[in-house]
């Protein structure tokens, strides 16, 4: 069963739990899509490092300017898919850490990381992922989570802010005080009231654009530090 939020919608758009069949699937495979990934400096990178995905650079990016990570820290990775963030979240906390990802998406098994696969805006995934946290406070919440585009901002828009109201309700049931919450949010209906409900409830927020975020594309994150409890 798809959830309602706890928090007032943002930008009061209905829940979206079905995403629309994948429209841009042809052209996903189209020769033009292919030439670009594979001539991608960030995806040529990755292969060469080791990370599953070119996403993992732009949380690098973060972590260097904003210094999201320690040892130890306890993470949940939201929209995790095939492991590019998990990756960096689970070399940067260590053997003493914790990192808890989901995805809609099976994902390949990566030493320290527990995953559950599952549809977020389902009630049974955001409880297993409170049982696996159990008592245990979080340090940050971080969302990648994207639904599939369908090219149509009236479709596309409500489901992409629907994630993140949902993230940001898993952020503030688990995170302790001072936690942090880092959430791609698309430029669009409902940006402005999400911005400022983050806003009430930490003592900083600011937007970035790493690198690795296509320049088109309308993917911004949030980053919020300092929860207020
Ligand atoms: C951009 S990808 C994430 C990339 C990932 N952060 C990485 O570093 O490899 C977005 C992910 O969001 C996931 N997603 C979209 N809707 C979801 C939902 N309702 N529940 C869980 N995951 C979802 C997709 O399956 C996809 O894997």
């Amino acid at each position: 069963m798809a959830r309602s939020r706890t928090t007032s919608p943002a930008s009061g758009h209905a829940p979206a739990s079905k995403r629309p069949a994948d429209k841009g699937a042809a052209s996903k495979t189209s020769k033009g899509w292919l030439k670009e990934h594979f001539d991608d400096p960030y995806v040529q990178r990755s292969w060469q490092d080791g990370y599953r995905s070119r996403a993992s650079y732009k949380l690098l990016e973060l972590d260097d300017k904003d210094r999201l990570f320690r040892a130890g820290m306890t993470v949940v990775d939201l929209g995790a898919a095939p492991g590019g963030w998990s990756q960096v979240a689970a070399e940067k906390v260590g053997a003493e850490g914790v990192v808890i990802a989901s995805d809609l998406l099976e994902m390949d098994a990566l030493a320290g990381v527990d995953f559950i696969q599952g549809d977020f805006t389902e009630d049974e995934i955001l409880d297993a992922i409170l049982a696996a946290l159990g008592e245990r406070p979080v340090d940050l919440v971080m969302s990648d989570m994207a639904p599939n585009m369908s090219g149509m901002a009236a479709i596309d828009q409500p489901q992409a802010m629907y994630l993140v109201e949902l993230a940001l309700d898993l952020a503030g049931q688990t995170l302790r005080p001072g936690g942090t919450f880092l959430a791609k949010v698309f430029q669009g209906e409902g940006f402005d009231e999400y911005l400022k409900t983050l806003r009430q409830r930490f003592t900083r927020v600011v937007t970035r654009k790493p690198g690795a975020s296509r320049a088109r594309s309308r993917e911004v994150y949030l980053l919020a530090q300092g929860f207020r409890g």
